[in-house]
């Protein structure tokens, strides 16, 4: 297989001062790509500023012969997301990748959490990921190419306890995916969503050492950079990836039942049907709600 290069491409990496983000950006830039290394330098609860975080990892990739500048700027805030991507554009001309990756933690249980913790993690995951692909759009849709990767988490896809803000926020993101997936499907932009498992700052606040020593970002970073590649041909798909572990997950809908809607549906006429509503056997993926509802629809007789 030959080789995967991002010569001539310019990535944003948000949050690429340390952990996962750092080693995306580190190995797109071992690849050949100019790379935007976007990083505020708080704590990992989202307290303060650093300008070294970034600049570390700038020095870094151009130590090892490659080209990056620093970005400073908070991915939750549009004025400055905006200048995130002005970044790329006044360094390289222009942005082809975006990875979406900044991020913190504020774990409470729901009754302990304060609307300032949800808000924070919204405002960092959620709308960080809003604004820098709102930004990066039009450019990408202007030279009809972008590869987009957001970032979920197990606890979106899955739950967890003391993680609803950022459950929310990382489901969400999905979403937002599932949308920005349809809207650049014909300026090939491509909008993939990477669920990951790694030891970083992050992860130290719940893994033992023992364990984020062995979960290195390095093994979540190839399958990050190969959906920002040029060799990436799906949309709207949701890869995990951990510990060397690869996989897709995806939202699966049963073939559920039609009950006759010119008969009265009752509560158990419902309750009757469960084990078939409840069912995913012979489930599919949808690629839009159209297709889901055109599927719902099919079973209506239509008047004339
Ligand atoms: P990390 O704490 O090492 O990296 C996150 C980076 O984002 C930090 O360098 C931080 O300074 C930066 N950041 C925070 N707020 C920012 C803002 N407003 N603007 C710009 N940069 C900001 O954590 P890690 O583990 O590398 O996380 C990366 C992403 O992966 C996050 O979105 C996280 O939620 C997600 N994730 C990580 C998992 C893991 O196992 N490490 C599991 C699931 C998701």
């Amino acid at each position: 297989m030959s080789e995967v290069r991002f010569d001539g491409r310019v990535a944003v990496v948000t949050g690429a001062g340390g952990g996962l983000g750092r080693a995306y950006a580190l190995l797109l830039a071992s690849r050949g790509a100019k790379v935007v290394v976007n990083d505020l330098g708080g704590s990992f609860d989202g307290v303060g500023a650093d300008t070294r975080a970034a600049q570390i990892v700038v020095d870094e990739i151009k130590a090892a012969g490659g080209e990056a500048v620093p970005s400073y700027d908070s991915v939750a805030d549009p004025e400055s997301a905006e200048k995130i991507i002005q970044t790329a554009v006044d360094a390289f001309g222009k942005v082809d990748i975006l990875i979406n990756n900044a991020g913190i933690l504020r774990d409470k249980s729901l009754l302990k959490m304060s609307l300032e913790d949800y808000r924070l993690v919204m405002s960092v995951h959620m709308d960080g990921t809003f604004f820098c692909t709102k930004a990066a759009f039009p450019i990408m849709r202007e030279n009809n190419y972008g590869r987009i990767v957001s970032t979920a988490s197990g606890t979106g896809v899955y739950g967890n306890f003391g993680q609803a803000n950022y459950g929310a926020a990382k489901m969400g993101i999905v979403g937002f995916m599932g949308c920005v997936k349809q809207e650049g499907a014909k300026y090939n932009i491509l909008a993939n969503i990477v669920v990951p498992q790694a030891g970083t700052r992050m992860t130290a606040t719940v893994m033992p050492p023992n364990v984020v020593e062995k979960l290195k970002p390095d093994y979540v970073a190839p399958i990050v950079a190969w959906l920002a590649s040029e060799q990436c041909n799906v949309t709207g798909q949701l890869y995990m990836a951990g510990a060397g572990y690869f996989s897709r997950s995806a939202i699966v809908e049963g073939p559920g039942v039609f009950l006759d809607p010119d008969k009265d549906i009752s509560i158990e006429a419902v309750m009757e049907k469960l084990p078939q509503i409840q069912s995913l056997e012979g489930g599919r993926e949808y690629s839009s709600v159209t297709e889901q509802t055109m599927y719902v629809l099919s079973n209506l007789k239509l008047d004339e």
